[in-house]
């Protein structure tokens, strides 16, 4: 089997990026593991002097626009956070080059997949190993988009596990119509027997794959004779206990415990968000911080307002806050000035986004911390694991690429 001689990570450079990363995560705790949402006033805010201002003089589309850029992020917060300067570096995975072996994804193979999308398989698939197994799995695969391509692409047969019998059927029609050898089970990849299917000739795939998932797979190809897997993974936090559980040995001995919120914050992106996307998220946090200020003043009720559905936005801000009032059995005691509830909300949703900066600083290296924790896994099980990039981040921020094999 030919060497990985791609510039991306493996070996030892694994394993000293995870330490770096651990040490930087655990130095900055109090910045990134505080919510602003539940905490408007976070210690920070007092002992780093200074930054209160420096975050206070951005205007809204300042925020946004340093929100979704890095190196903005760094320039704005390393006079304050010193350790700032080494995330850049810490965060950089080079990006898996073009498998020579592969042809270019066959237009076939591509037929109706929505934009993004068919240029993350285009990507994933062009950025696979020249691995020699056989038969290839498509783990959790919908409706084994990546599937036909691989399958047309590398010319192997592809079996696809999805637990969507919609989905399967949906593909299966695809497949049929791009002449790819593509086969699907309808299967929960929780149950037991699902082991028998990471057979030593078999290469898993895993695109989006979402956390308890791909551990799932994980574990799998550990303890199994299978060939090896590639993985861009995605919500590390689904499918998955409160409490984060590293994979592995390494993780598990870096004192680091994650609530479910806190691996969420790496997936706190706003970078592929439409402009549209984005001021809707931002009328729902400021009209959720609204009610909250005027039940916990008025009615001296403390319980936070979930995410709401978004036609409950279109309402005028008092109807908004009379539905969440009924669903709790609360009666205002006189009529609400509902302007004045709005406008606090709104002011401390540019109070958050403006707190949310210094937490999102953390995001890239937080993710890259947890994958690293799965490539140490493999690593430990004794497969030959690296990790790149494969796509851009305006293709998909989930765009961390491991592969690793026996
Ligand atoms: C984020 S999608 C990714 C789909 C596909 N890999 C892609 O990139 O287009 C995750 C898929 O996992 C499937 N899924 C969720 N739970 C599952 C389970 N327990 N067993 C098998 N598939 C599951 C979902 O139905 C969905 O199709």
């Amino acid at each position: 089997m030919n060497p990985i001689k791609a510039p991306v990570l493996g070996a030892s450079a694994l394993q000293a990026r995870f330490a770096a990363l651990s040490t930087l995560l655990k130095d900055c705790a109090p910045l990134w593991r505080p919510e602003p949402r539940q905490n408007l006033w976070p210690h920070w805010l007092q002992t780093l002097s200074g930054i209160q201002n420096a975050l206070e003089a951005l205007g809204a589309e300042q925020i946004l626009a340093i929100d979704s850029d890095l190196t903005a992020q760094v320039q704005l917060l390393e006079p304050f956070i010193p350790q700032a300067a080494q995330i850049p570096d810490l965060c950089a995975v080079p990006r898996w080059p073009s498998n020579p072996g592969l042809e270019a994804p066959a237009e076939r193979a591509l037929r109706g997949v929505p934009g993004r999308k068919r240029d993350q398989i285009e990507a994933f698939a062009q950025s696979s190993w020249a691995d020699t197994a056989p038969r290839l799995l498509d783990w959790c695969a919908g409706k084994g988009h990546l599937a036909r391509t691989l399958a047309v692409s590398a010319g192997r047969p592809v079996l696809c596990v999805e637990r969507e019998a919609r989905l399967c059927r949906l593909g299966r029609g695809m497949a049929i119509e791009a002449r790819a050898q593509v086969q699907f089970q309808t299967y929960d990849v929780f149950e037991p027997d699902v082991e028998g299917l990471l057979a030593p000739d078999v290469f898993a795939v895993a695109l989006h794959a979402c956390g308890g998932l791909h551990r799932r797979l994980l574990k799998l190809v550990g303890s199994s004779g299978a060939a090896g897997l590639a993985l861009a993974p995605c919500c590390y936090h689904l499918f998955e206990p409160d409490t984060y559980q590293p994979l592995s040995l390494a993780g598990a001995s870096v004192d680091m415990p994650l609530t479910r919120a806190q691996v969420r914050l790496c997936l706190q992106e706003s970078v592929v968000g439409a402009a549209r996307d984005v001021r809707a998220r931002l009328r729902g946090l400021a009209w959720r911080l609204g009610a909250e200020a005027l039940m916990s003043e008025l009615l001296d009720h403390s319980l936070p307002v979930g995410k709401v559905p978004g036609k409950r936005l279109r309402l005028p801000f008092g109807d908004f806050v009379q539905t969440i009032l009924a669903e709790r059995d609360l009666v205002l005691p006189q009529s609400a000035d509902w302007d004045r509830w709005e406008t606090l909300g709104w002011q401390r949703a540019e109070h958050v986004q403006r707190l949310e900066l210094v937490r999102h600083l953390f995001r890239r290296p937080l993710e890259l911390w947890l994958v690293l924790d799965r490539a140490l896994f493999l690593q430990e099980q004794g497969l030959e694991t690296h990790l790149g990039i494969f796509c851009t981040r305006s293709t998909t921020p989930r765009n961390l690429l491991l592969q690793a094999r026996r």
